[in-house]
């Protein structure tokens, strides 16, 4: 898709792989909002970028809340003229082992480890999904696209990681099933999916 003054909700941009994104993506032409829980570098990558005139703007948004991530999907459709990207980098992870020293795992830790990396890439596929309706097809008819981000941990996760996996395992399923595709696509939606798997970078 060209990404030129096309709008782009980034999740997780402040920080790492989707502060990388943003560089990208604003260097591309795109205006993209920022839309994470850390306001601090946030903020300050947003006004780098604009510093530097693009169109980079920050939303801070907690993925796992209804509310809050359809205020970003708002402050993307008025700042940017749409959402036509949606890269959901948001995440987090803990190392735990099911039965520890300490004991057995934290379920609240596990729940928490669903609750943004699984859930909250879902409620921002949904809802970038509903904003996407709304756009204008591309001459190749494509009104959207969607980036989620798994890891390696979905396949072959290491001791420690049972939340994180199972996390990156449901974004995967999520990802590739025929059925999310084929709902899209029958809908007219004209939306493309894709997940990518990373290895290890510093997190
Ligand atoms: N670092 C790695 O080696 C590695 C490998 C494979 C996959 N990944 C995945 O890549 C993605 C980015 O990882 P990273 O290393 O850049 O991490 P990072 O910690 O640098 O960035 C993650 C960002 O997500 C934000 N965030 C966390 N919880 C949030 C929430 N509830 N709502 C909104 N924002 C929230 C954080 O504030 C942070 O800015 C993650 O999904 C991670 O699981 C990372």
């Amino acid at each position: 898709m060209e990404l030129k003054n096309r709008g782009v909700l980034v999740t997780g941009g402040a920080s790492g792989l989707g502060a990388a994104c943003v560089r990208l993506l604003a260097q591309a032409g795109a205006k993209v909002v920022i839309a994470d829980l850390n306001s601090e570098i946030g903020e300050t990558l947003a006004a780098e970028l604009r510093g530097e005139g693009a169109g980079v703007f920050f939303a801070c948004a907690n993925v796992a809340s209804e509310e809050s991530l359809k205020a970003a999907v708002q402050t993307t459709i008025e700042k940017c003229g749409g959402v036509h990207v949606l890269i959901n980098c948001a995440g987090i992870a803990v190392i735990e082992k099911v039965l520890g020293k300490a004991g057995p795992h934290s379920l609240e830790s596990f729940q928490r480890v669903i609750n943004v990396n699984l859930i909250g890439t879902f409620n921002a596929i949904r809802l970038a999904a509903a904003a996407m309706a709304e756009n204008k097809p591309t001459e190749e008819g494509e009104r959207g696209v969607i980036i989620n981000t798994a890891s390696i941990a979905a396949f072959d996760g290491q001791i420690g990681q049972a939340a994180y996996s199972a996390s990156k395992g449901g974004i995967v399923g999520m990802t590739l099933t025929t059925a999310a595709l084929s709902y899209l696509i029958n809908r007219g939606l004209g939306a493309r999916l894709k997940s990518q798997i990373p290895f290890f970078f510093p997190m």
